[in-house]
């Protein structure tokens, strides 16, 4: 039994994930998958009307009592910004464990890129950022603050163990990637800035060095400071396939890796516990989009992508093949759908949401 619990959220993050659910039901059906479906109430509206995020009983109940997590999108104009980041987001991540951030970067047939000549065919890497370490554990502090000598620090921190544990799943990624793709070759690309950043980035530079000699010596290792990363992810993207990199770098590459492949109406995202201890989060990289939210505008392809990694990255944790299979169907099925958008904006598409998704659930 696979059990799902839904953080639909605010705006069109409820609009979007009961399209991806329809996409569930409809693979589960076919294929004998066994589920259950939760709906949780935590957005920025119960924060508006209870003062609430979520409790420490409801995280506890999360982690407990689900497989995975599907989620929407939260925030809304009156919630003050941060309060959703770091009161649910953050907090999840964090408390969790969940030390991958999972994105790939695929352009879809028929799905536009702002890149010229470029095509399915160069556009098709993941991109693994660490999740839980770097300059985002909050570790700093001030000093006079608000006076005239104020001093503000932020300290990067890179644990050899947490380098360890993404570096491995990076490694296995590109072992399993490549077995669906052997034309490509595999290669593992640990993006940083090992020239500046001397003693943090070393620790990454010698543990992919040691790790990928000793345990993966089968994968092709090599090495690009990020801003030269921002160039070839522009200028020669085919010569990506996976991607390893830190918390802040990989929080700026993977923009620019959705803004490749199509934008916010297509790009996928996991916060992965890949032991399978903790409950993964899925979700669409987009907002709640208040702008058109309640008027059946958002494109839903994104959310059932997240549907389809949930399944895809869920059932590679448990070892269930019935699962990632139901996965690669849904994947299959937008692949099949995408085309007919050719030309068209995908963070706009000219027919409704609902529609949208029907088009794939015939797929199915
Ligand atoms: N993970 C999350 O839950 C998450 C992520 C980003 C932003 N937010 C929150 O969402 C709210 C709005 O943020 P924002 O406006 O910066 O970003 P946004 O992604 O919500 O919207 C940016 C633009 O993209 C459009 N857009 C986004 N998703 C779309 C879709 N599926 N189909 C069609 N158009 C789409 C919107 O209409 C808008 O014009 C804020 O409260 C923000 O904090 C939440």
């Amino acid at each position: 039994m696979l059990r799902i619990a839904v953080i639909g959220g605010d705006g069109i993050g409820p609009e979007v994930t009961v399209q991806g659910l329809r996409a569930l039901e409809k693979v589960a059906g076919k294929l004998g998958v066994q589920y259950s479906v939760r709906q949780t109430p935590f957005s920025g509206e119960r924060y508006i009307k209870e003062k609430l995020v979520i409790t420490d009983e409801e995280l506890a109940d999360l982690r407990n009592n689900s497989d995975a997590i599907y989620l929407g999108a939260v925030g809304r104009p009156d919630v003050p910004p941060g309060v959703m980041e770091r009161g649910l987001l953050l907090r999840l991540r964090f408390e969790l464990d969940l030390f991958i951030n999972y994105r790939p970067v695929r352009l879809y047939p028929g799905v536009q890129t702002p890149l010229a000549n470029k095509t399915g065919e160069h556009i098709d890497f993941v991109v693994i950022r660490e999740n839980t370490e770097d300059l985002y554990c909050g570790v700093g502090g001030f000093l006079r603050r608000g006076t005239p000598n104020e001093v503000a620090t932020q300290e990067m921190i890179a644990t050899r163990f947490g380098v360890d544990r993404c570096l491995r799943y990076a490694f296995e990624t590109c072992r399993s990637r490549n077995k669906q793709n052997p034309a490509k070759g595999k290669k593992l690309t640990l993006v940083a800035k090992t020239n500046v950043l001397t003693f943090a980035h070393d620790l990454w530079m010698r543990a992919f060095t040691e790790m990928g000699t000793k345990e993966y010596p089968d994968i092709q290792r090599e090495y690009h400071h990020v801003d030269a990363c921002c160039m070839y992810m522009v200028a020669k993207p085919e010569m990506y396939d996976v991607i390893v990199t830190t918390n802040m770098f990989g929080d700026i590459i993977t923009d620019l890796g959705a803004a490749i492949a199509g934008g916010m109406g297509v790009a996928a995202s996991g916060n992965l516990d890949p032991t399978g201890k903790s409950p993964s989060i899925f979700e669409p990289i987009h907002g709640s989009a208040p702008d058109i939210a309640g008027q059946n505008k958002a494109n839903p392809i994104a959310a059932m992508l997240s549907m389809a990694m949930l399944l895809q990255q869920t059932g590679t944790a448990r070892k269930d093949a019935k699962l990632v299979q139901a996965g690669d169907l849904i994947e299959a099925a937008v692949t099949r759908v995408t085309p007919r958008f050719a030309g068209k904006t995908f963070d706009r598409l000219p027919m409704p949401t609902k529609e949208v998704a029907d088009l794939v659930l015939a797929e199915l």
